[in-house]
């Protein structure tokens, strides 16, 4: 290794331990989609018996594909553009297309945090009256027609505000000092939050029968093809994988890390609090049915921002103690969304800087303005519920999964990496896999994933979505898109202006680890760049 290089890799920052990483990166994965998302997409898809599908989900694409991520970013440590060129050039391009994703996603996900923190202010005096939902979308949001609208709503713009300027300052501050001390105090605190939360709700009256709404499986589900693909992207989006979030993550692990243990410690983590989020929802809404005296399955609204905002505002007021479940609950979301969001910045921060040679803050900030001003501009004014729904249906359903298959083609099939990734991974870490993990993440997920990318692609086509006009389609769904893969044909051309070291040399084995015995041997020094 050159000085050069040593210089280099000694200025990149590092998480301090194992621990901080394992915390930053079940702050990624747990956030929106788990409390905010799964509870609905689960009782939508077959209740109880969605649990299958989920499991198989996790254990065939979840974990092997976080397992890619972690051995790109780990061993080629850098963000993902960068990554992924050191293993090819053109390959550059994929890592931009998952940044892109990503910025897309944050451009939203901001938006839903910041209506969180509203509606936690909103707790103390159960402002949002009896009818929710006209206060949801009228008084609060103001949500107007399908249309581009540049009316402001200041309710909506001022929480918003504060949302990235807290992003903004967490990600100047940097890795060790701004993302691991935000999770490892965020964390924690959102577990109690939330087991907090959880036991309330299933001391509810009326608890359990929001509990057997939820298990009671639809074993019919199992065979519509619609609830497998509902249960691969909701594990796609909550691992937070295949959006070169992870391999950011990654690139800023410690040369002897641990990868593929803590990985599983994320995945579990992260699938609890999944699960541990149905249920409280659901005994909540097993309250809320009892005291309408009705049943579970005849609630409406149980999907989404309308769970999120309408429903459970409703709940919150008819129970004793609203105002602190209120709290709890919306507190979660901040808590949660919070620590998702600066994963998403710090991955794209990250990349810009390497790209265009940038100093950690300048990239910091110049990344966190231009999310914050789109933010701002398409989410605080009246056409904002619409574009958020659009775009999350298009960015999830269909580019990440797109993201997911190129990734695995390209990088197993194409660039021929599986071999040494896998004695990365298994060099530097307890857990060990075997060839097993290269079919899965070659072969098994690019055919059931094609397959689903092909049956959702065809359903938008031939459908549409939510009975709202083309043009409107074309514009925030197929037009995100689009626009997602110009720009990474574009970032990808720019000529690189930050220096990559032209002596990267990936990480070898460790040789003091004796179990690199059994491992295929890795070729000395890869051609890199
Ligand atoms: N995993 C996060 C959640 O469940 C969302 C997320 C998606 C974070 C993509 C990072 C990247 O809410």
């Amino acid at each position: 290794m050159t000085s050069t290089s040593s210089r280099a890799s000694r200025q990149r920052e590092t998480w301090t331990s194992s621990t901080g990483f394992i915390l930053a990166a079940i702050g990624s994965a747990v956030g929106l989609g788990n409390i905010w998302r799964f509870p609905g997409v689960a009782y939508e898809n077959g209740g109880g018996a969605f649990l299958i599908p989920y499991l198989v989900a996790l254990l065939t694409a979840g974990i092997p594909i976080l397992f890619l991520d972690y051995a790109i970013g780990h061993r080629y440590r850098a963000a993902a553009p960068l990554a992924l060129r050191r293993i090819a050039r053109p390959a550059e391009t994929l890592g931009w297309f998952q940044i892109c994703l990503s910025f897309v996603i944050a451009v939203y996900y901001a938006a839903v945090i910041a209506w969180s923190l509203s509606y936690f202010v909103f707790s103390f005096d159960l402002r949002w009256g009896d009818n929710t939902a006209a206060f949801f979308t009228g008084e609060y949001l103001q949500v107007g027609a399908p249309e581009i609208s540049s009316t402001v709503v200041p309710a909506v713009a001022i929480p918003l505000v504060l949302v990235w300027v807290a992003v903004l300052v967490v990600l100047v501050l940097g890795v060790t000092r701004g993302v691991q001390r935000v999770n490892v105090v965020f964390i924690p605190l959102l577990t109690v939050t939330f087991a907090a939360l959880v036991v309330r709700a299933l001391t509810l009256p009326g608890a359990s029968d929001g509990l057997n709404a939820f298990f009671t499986p639809n074993w019919s589900a199992l065979t519509d093809p619609a609830v497998w693909i509902a249960a691969y992207s909701q594990i796609f989006f909550s691992l937070s994988i295949a959006f070169g979030i992870m391999i950011t993550y990654a690139s800023y692990q410690r040369r002897k890390a641990n990868m593929t243990s803590s990985g599983l410690v994320v995945a579990f983590a992260n699938s609890s609090f999944e699960i541990l989020a149905g249920i409280g929802v659901f005994a909540t809404l097993g309250f809320m049915a009892q005291q309408a005296s009705t049943t579970v399955d005849q609630l409406e609204g149980l999907t989404g921002p309308t769970l999120s905002f309408i429903t459970f505002p409703a709940v919150i007021s008819q129970m004793p103690g609203g105002n602190v479940f209120g709290m709890l609950f919306f507190g979660c979301l901040v808590l949660g969304g919070f620590t998702s969001i600066i994963s998403i910045l710090l991955g794209v921060a990250a990349s810009v800087q390497e790209k265009f040679g940038l100093g950690q803050k300048a990239a910091a900030v110049t990344v966190s303005v231009i999310c914050a001003a789109l933010s701002l501009a398409l989410f605080s004014t009246t056409s904002a519920l619409l574009a958020l729904d659009t775009v999350d249906q298009w960015a999830n359903n269909i580019g990440i999964v797109f993201s997911a298959i190129v990734m695995a083609v390209l990088v197993i099939w194409v660039l021929r990496k599986g071999p040494t990734l896998l004695a990365h991974l298994n060099t530097v870490s307890t857990f060990r896999l075997g060839w097993w993990w290269i079919g899965l993440v070659a072969v098994l997920a690019p055919l059931y994933l094609g397959y689903m990318l092909y049956e959702r692609v065809r359903t938008l086509i031939v459908e549409g979505y939510e009975d709202l006009p083309q043009w409107y389609l074309n514009t925030f769904g197929w037009g995100t898109i689009g626009l997602v893969v110009v720009v990474a044909i574009l970032l990808t051309v720019i000529p690189w202006r930050g220096r990559d070291d032209p002596s990267f040399v990936p990480w070898p084995p460790l040789r003091e680890e004796p179990a690199s015995q059994q491992q295929p041997v890795l070729p000395e020094q890869e051609e890199v760049r």
